[in-house]
């Protein structure tokens, strides 16, 4: 290990800069090039061209929103209520990593994946996330699925816009203001998925959306409104919120 670049990987405030410097000697390729990107504020994952989530592995590409530790509460929601043959779709899918771990977890399941950023279809491809599409939420989607997804999974943008302005440099600075950016309340994007989320479930179906504690209360009330029994699941290990909400079944 260079203790040169520990050495800067540190003055720059890297906490775990022996870990860093380690995983960037092993990328392999022009090495200063790699410490200047981190050094300058880049997130690691995008630096190194991945990241880990659920115990796999998902390329992310510069600009794209890197898969949090906490959204595993939403994996583990998903894929508790699908079961191998169900149809899972990740709206606003970004990397695909939340679909291919719920994936993952449940076995043979028909996963579909959509996002509006091509640069996040692109990488959702490349990780094996299913029929990918690009596109606004549901326009992106062939009318074929309409009413047969069994369980939705979104981790929609859920930032109020002047909180943007807050968060780490990692995030405000490298991830695509269209992943972080949910409107004045956060919540423009979550209410669209779950106004349109009846007609692309089948009876019985499950969209859970992540949000955070704070949101939650809303985050039911949009799925209320339309027509979905809503129900909210918190981990505070995760430090992870999602609201899970049912399509009656008739
Ligand atoms: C918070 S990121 C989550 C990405 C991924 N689901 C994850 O958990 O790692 C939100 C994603 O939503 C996408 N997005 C934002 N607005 C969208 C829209 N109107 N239609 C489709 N995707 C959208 C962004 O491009 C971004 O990839």
């Amino acid at each position: 290990m260079s203790a040169a670049v520990v050495a800067r990987l540190r003055a720059a405030g890297c906490v775990f800069a022996e870990d860093e410097a380690a995983l960037l000697l092993e990328a392999g390729g022009d090495l200063d090039a790699l410490v200047d990107r981190r050094v300058a504020g880049e997130p690691l994952e995008q630096v190194l061209g991945w990241a880990e989530f659920c115990g796999l592995r998902f390329a992310v590409a510069p600009g794209v929103f890197v898969p949090r530790q906490r959204t595993r509460l939403l994996v583990r929601e998903a894929a508790a209520l699908a079961r191998p043959g169900s149809v899972v779709l990740d709206l606003c899918c970004g990397t695909g990593a939340v679909g291919v771990a719920v994936a993952a977890a449940v076995g043979a399941v028909e996963l579909h994946a959509a996002d509006v950023d091509p640069v996040a279809v692109d990488c959702a491809r490349r990780n094996g996330a299913g029929s990918v599409y690009g596109g606004d939420l549901y326009e992106a989607l062939p009318a074929a699925l309409r009413g047969r997804v069994d369980v939705l999974v979104a981790n929609a943008p859920y930032v109020p816009t002047g909180a943007i302005a807050l968060m780490p440099p990692e995030a405000r600075d490298h991830e695509a203001l269209a992943a972080l950016d949910g409107g004045d309340d956060g919540l423009d994007v979550q209410r669209r998925v779950a106004e349109g989320a009846p007609d692309w479930l089948f009876p019985g179906g499950w969209l859970l959306i992540e949000t955070s504690g704070a949101q939650a209360p809303a985050t039911v009330a949009a799925m209320t409104r339309a027509g979905l029994t809503a129900r909210v699941v918190a981990d505070e290990e995760l430090a992870g919120t999602v609201v899970a909400g049912q399509l009656p079944t008739a």
